[in-house]
């Protein structure tokens, strides 16, 4: 039988083969790189807002609550975003001309909501759920980070699966008293560790938490 391969042609295909194989090694490399980078997480990146809006202002300086604007994040799944008229409860006698504001009148005038580009977001695929997270107690800092230090919103955790399951395998001690969740500073809370595990354990006992259940697949993937 004729031989169809010569040694010279079978060195040729090893060597592709292995060039073919590294070649892969590699984009699994820049790609995984890249997904943990803060160019794949969005971490501390700005969006471009029509408005620019400050929650270093209006948090930290006015002392607005969270839910004064996020008002369903205790009762439903989304958070929500505030309706135009919640700004002109204000901005109709503070800053009324302001052409940083414009855009805010318009959408008075014309009746449609202000556009607010999206900075945390999780893809199409993954269910989440405010209220259930708020109601035990984990507060709004632990995974939106400083708002109140933000003079605009960045991202301050990258939303990754690893993430979220590094707390639902042991949440008590990431929890605080419900009613506090809007509150930014945590210093004093933090420097008694052992009431913080106390009352982790607490609600974990309490609301019978289940870490193994917390991290089934469809939990999250539904
Ligand atoms: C409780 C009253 C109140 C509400 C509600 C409110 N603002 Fe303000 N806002 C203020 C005050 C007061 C200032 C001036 C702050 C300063 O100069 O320290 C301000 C300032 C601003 C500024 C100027 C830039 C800055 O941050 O100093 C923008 C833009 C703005 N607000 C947008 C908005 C938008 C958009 C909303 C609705 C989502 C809103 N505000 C809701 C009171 C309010
Ligand atoms: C006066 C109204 C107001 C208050 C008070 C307020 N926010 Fe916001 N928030 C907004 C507006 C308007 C946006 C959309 C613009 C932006 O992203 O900055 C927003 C956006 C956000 C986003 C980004 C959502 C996304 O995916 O784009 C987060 C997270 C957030 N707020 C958390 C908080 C937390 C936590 C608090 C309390 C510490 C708070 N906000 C208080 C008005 C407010
Ligand atoms: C356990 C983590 C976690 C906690 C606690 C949390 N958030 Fe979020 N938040 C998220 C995630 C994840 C998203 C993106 C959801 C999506 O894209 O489906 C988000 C999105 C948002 C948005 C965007 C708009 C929307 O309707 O969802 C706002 C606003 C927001 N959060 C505000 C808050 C406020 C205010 C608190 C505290 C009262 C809070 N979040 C507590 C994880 C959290
Ligand atoms: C800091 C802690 C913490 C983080 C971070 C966290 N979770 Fe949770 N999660 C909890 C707790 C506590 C519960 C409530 C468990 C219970 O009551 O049984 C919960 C419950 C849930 C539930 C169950 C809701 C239901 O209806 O049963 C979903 C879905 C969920 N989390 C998704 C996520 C996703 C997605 C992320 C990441 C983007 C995330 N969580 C990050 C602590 C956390
Ligand atoms: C606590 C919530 C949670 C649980 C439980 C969970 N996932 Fe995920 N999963 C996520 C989030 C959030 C992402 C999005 C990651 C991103 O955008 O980088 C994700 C992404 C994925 C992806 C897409 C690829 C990737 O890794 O980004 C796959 C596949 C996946 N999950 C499979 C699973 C399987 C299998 C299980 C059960 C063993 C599971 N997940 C349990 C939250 C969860």
């Amino acid at each position: 039988m004729a031989q169809i391969f010569t040694a010279s042609a079978d060195t040729r295909l090893r060597a592709s083969l292995l060039a073919v194989f590294l070649c892969m090694f590699l984009i699994v490399l820049v790609v995984g790189g890249y997904a943990d980078s803060s160019y794949g997480t969005l971490v501390g990146w700005v969006q471009d807002q029509s408005v620019p809006f400050s929650h270093e202002h209006h948090v930290a300086g006015l002392g607005i609550d969270c839910r004064y604007c996020h008002t369903s994040v205790e009762t439903s799944a989304r958070a929500g975003l505030p309706a135009t008229h919640t700004c002109m409860s204000c901005h109709s006698q503070i800053w009324t001309g302001a052409a940083m504001l414009a855009p805010v009148r318009h959408s008075l005038a014309a009746d449609v909501p202000l556009h607010w580009n999206r900075v945390s977001r999780l893809p199409d695929y993954v269910y989440f759920n405010h209220s259930i997270h708020i109601t035990r107690g984990v507060p709004c800092v632990t995974c939106h980070g400083r708002v109140d230090q933000m003079p605009l919103m960045t991202r301050a955790e990258p939303f990754q699966m690893q993430w979220c399951l590094n707390c639902h395998r042991n949440p008590g001690p990431n929890l605080r008293p419900p009613a506090e969740v809007t509150r930014m500073d945590w210093s004093d809370w933090d420097a008694h560790p052992d009431l913080h595990k106390d009352f982790g354990e607490l609600v974990v006992k309490t609301y019978g938490i289940e870490p193994a259940k917390l991290t089934q697949c469809n939990i999250c993937h539904r």
